[in-house]
């Protein structure tokens, strides 16, 4: 197949540019099961973004997402980052360069966009405190939030499970491990929403609450350096690193577990209610816990494509990549491929796939990647040890969205 082929359009699909939010709707997923048969890489003249290349087979997202050096994250790691106000050919360097002027910007930089002996500079520091042995070690406290959450719960009426539950435990959560007070959970939820839609289209962020958000970080570094704690923050506090990407290290882990995590409970338990026969197992059987978790991350992709663009002409599956192209590492779709998942479209808790694809590959691979598994396991233990029965009782509401899967309602009755 030629570079740019287009590929062949055997079936009546919603669309197969995943610049549309459409891509990603349920309604579209036959159209996964068509790339992996025809060309798992593939380029796309988008609709949404300049052209890219849409990966969509687990071995090549690998192979991106292990060569730092020949597919950067310096450009940007979304089709589109207007926040960050990334211009098409710019370097994060250069558009940091131009952002030093003002203050703000320069804090909303975040440390992930920058080249890979820079990011593992900048990220050994941060990975001590989220090594798995020492996130196992917050069981105790994240089970704890969650109890208390529940006991806020209205039992035997319909509520939404995302405003009662889904988003507020990974907001709890966070502010535990950063070792901030979770009574700003509400300018956590708007801030997270304000980074995390600069990625669609047309989107215009609302700065003066970002600037509330880089102030209050600020604000307790500065109280860190003074009265260090066992928490994320007095560790980056100490850590030696230039204050900005303390700033960006500070807010981008505030952020990038919120929408990803409470996304996945949501359209996690949506999903579990939609197969009752299975939903009934894993009540009965809370072992099964971790192993639903895998396949939901799986079906859900909550992250659903990382960018990278290439720095030298290359091959990927065959097709010529030239320098400066834009790489899309399609999770979503990867997680659909039937050579690695017999009947991708089933969900089927005894699957047990491997829990990596959704949180990327390489040296970016997500550093909540342990807090999400945990808080996920313990959220739905203690969901179905206070209320077994669970109804659905309307459609759950996704919103459209390409690059973070964010789930606005899950209608429920939940009863004890
Ligand atoms: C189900 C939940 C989650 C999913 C699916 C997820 C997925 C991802 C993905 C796909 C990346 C991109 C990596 C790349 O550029 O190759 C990422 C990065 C990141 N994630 Fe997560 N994430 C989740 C939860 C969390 C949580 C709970 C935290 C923090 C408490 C977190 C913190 C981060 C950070 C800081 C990065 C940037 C890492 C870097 O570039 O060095 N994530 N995540």
């Amino acid at each position: 197949m030629s570079p740019s082929a287009p590929l062949a359009l055997e079936h009546d699909f919603l669309t197969l540019d995943a610049s549309d939010a459409r891509f990603y709707q349920e309604e579209n997923w036959a159209a996964y099961l068509c790339i992996h048969s025809t060309d798992p890489v593939y380029r796309v003249d988008a609709q949404f973004s300049r052209p890219f290349w849409n990966v969509c087979k687990h071995e090549y997202c690998k192979q991106v997402g292990m060569d730092l050096d020949l597919f950067s994250t310096e450009y940007g790691v979304h089709l589109e980052d207007t926040a960050f106000d990334l211009k098409p050919d710019e370097s994060a360097a250069a558009a940091a360069q131009a952002a030093a002027s003002d203050p703000l910007r320069a804090a909303l930089f975040p440390p992930c966009l920058v080249d890979s002996a820079t990011h593992k500079r900048y990220r050994a520091p941060v990975n001590p405190p989220f090594r798995h042995e020492r996130i196992a070690g917050l069981e105790g406290a994240v089970r704890a939030h969650i109890r208390s959450v529940l006991d806020t719960v209205e039992p035997d009426v319909e509520i939404d499970f995302m405003t009662a539950f889904a988003s507020r435990i990974p907001l709890l959560v966070t502010a535990e491990l950063l070792g901030v007070s979770a009574e700003h959970e509400h300018d956590f939820e708007h801030w997270s929403r304000q980074i995390i839609q600069q990625s669609e289209p047309g989107f215009e962020p609302d700065w003066p609450a970002l600037a509330a958000m880089v102030q209050f970080m600020r604000d307790a570094l500065a109280d860190r350096r003074e009265h260090p704690r066992d928490d994320v923050i007095s560790v980056l506090a100490q850590s030696g690193l230039p204050e900005e990407v303390v700033v960006g290290w500070c807010w981008l882990i505030l952020i990038a577990g919120i929408e990803t995590t409470g996304g996945l409970l949501g359209a996690g338990l949506d999903l579990l209610l939609r197969h009752p026969d299975q939903r009934a197992r894993v009540v009965q059987d809370p072992a099964l816990i971790r192993q639903t978790v895998a396949e939901m991350l799986r079906m859900i992709s909550p992250g659903r494509y990382i960018r990278r663009t290439a720095t030298a002409d290359t091959e990927i599956g065959g097709h010529q990549i030239a320098k400066g192209d834009m790489v899309a590492m399609n999770f979503t779709v990867a997680n659909f491929d039937p050579e690695l998942f017999e009947d991708p479209l089933r969900f089927d808790i005894d699957r047990k796939p491997s829990e990596t694809a959704a949180f990327s590959y390489g040296l970016h691979r997500c550093l909540g990647m342990s807090v999400a598994l945990l808080e996920s396991r313990i959220a739905f233990e203690e969901l179905f040890a206070r209320f077994p029965d669970i109804e659905l009782c309307g459609k759950t509401v996704v919103r459209p969205t390409t690059a973070t899967v964010v789930v606005e309602r899950v209608p429920v009755v939940l009863r004890g």
